[in-house]
């Protein structure tokens, strides 16, 4: 049976590009594969952080996946930072991975070439995600197109480790979405949505109030001219839109671009069909009980330690530690 794994970081505030990017695809496949949605705090500790709001947004990340859908009786659902197994074979691995195959990550390039020190945590931080990957043997791994190359170097790092060692890991593979692998900021749509971007203007946030939603569609960026069509190269800002409204309802951007006859039209139809998507999810949000929360991630961070224990005890055995 495939084991299906995504995390989410809480450094910043879940939109709509890690909804449809990744939320929306784990929580489609939790009643038919085994499925593993967490919340990854560690790598939150890998730029400037406040701990006060790190504790603050895990929690409201886990509400907002609750009410996303995320079935705690049908997934297993924990926060990283519960599971010590996952920083123990983050070790291991950093043992089996190359200080050039890490400093490669576009991520870390990217990350790392803004001002300010460098944490040592940012370089290492694809290793951490390949150990939350192949703790659980973890077969796909559904994701937005940032995250496609940590999962490669996963990849890489097991097939390593299983050459030098013996089998230990199972090989597994990034799950981009048909569309809107990588959607992109309303305001400047050369760039991706992000947690971290400086404006909150081109951000579909899962928190934000329909008006504002609304608003922010309304305001998007478009291209020079008038015609509705999907060429992202070109129309990146119109393209964009296709993307979002194809992403919501199921459909093909290409075919969309056809329907309509102008910007405000199109526009229209992507904040209803946003509105349709996040609105019940932020309705649900605020009915949840935080102490609630607090119980199912208790649980899950038991039930996980049952099956990353054995998999730790494997790793250490075979790569030359003493057993205990
Ligand atoms: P994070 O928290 O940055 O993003 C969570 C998920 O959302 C996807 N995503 C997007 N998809 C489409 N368009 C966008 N604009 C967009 N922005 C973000 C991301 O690709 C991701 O799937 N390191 C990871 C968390 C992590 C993880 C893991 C993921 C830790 N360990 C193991 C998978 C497996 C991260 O920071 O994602």
């Amino acid at each position: 049976m495939p084991r299906r794994l995504t995390g989410f970081t809480p450094s910043g505030d879940l939109h709509l590009g890690n909804h449809i990017g990744a939320i929306g695809p784990i929580i489609s496949g939790q009643t038919t594969d085994d499925t593993v949605v967490f919340i990854s705090d560690l790598h939150a500790l890998t730029l400037e952080h406040d701990p006060a709001q790190v504790r603050r947004r895990t929690l409201e990340f886990a509400g907002l996946l609750l009410a996303a859908g995320a079935d705690p009786d049908a997934c297993l659902f924990l926060v990283q930072s519960h599971v010590p197994e996952h920083t123990e074979l983050h070790y291991l691995l950093e043992c089996a991975t190359g200080f050039g195959e890490a400093q490669r990550m576009i991520q870390f390039k990217e990350k790392s070439s803004r001002q300010g020190p460098v944490r040592l945590s940012l370089l290492t931080y694809p290793v951490l995600m390949a150990a939350d990957i192949l703790l659980y043997d973890t077969t796909e791994v559904p994701v937005g197109d940032d995250q496609s190359q940590h999962v490669e170097l996963a990849r890489d790092v097991a097939r390593r480790f299983n050459a030098r060692y013996g089998p230990t890991f199972t090989l597994p593979r990034a799950v981009n979405p048909p569309v809107a692998a990588r959607l992109m900021d309303l305001a400047s749509p050369g760039s991706k949505m992000s947690k971290s971007a400086a404006s909150p203007a081109g951000t579909l946030r899962l928190l934000d109030e329909p008006g504002v939603l609304r608003r922010k569609i309304m305001r998007a960026v478009t291209d020079g001219g008038t015609e509705v069509v999907y060429e992202p190269e070109h129309h990146p800002g119109v393209s964009n839109l296709l993307t979002i409204l194809a992403a919501c309802t199921g459909d093909r951007p290409e075919r969309l671009a056809a329907r309509f006859t102008g910007y405000g039209e199109l526009k229209e139809a992507v904040a209803d069909a946003v509105i349709t998507t996040l609105a019940p999810v932020r309705e649900r949000y605020r009915e949840l009980d935080p102490d609630h929360v607090r119980r199912v991630l208790r649980v899950g961070a038991e039930r996980a330690r049952e099956l990353a224990a054995p998999k730790v005890r494997q790793a250490r055995e075979a790569i030359g530690l003493l057993p205990r």
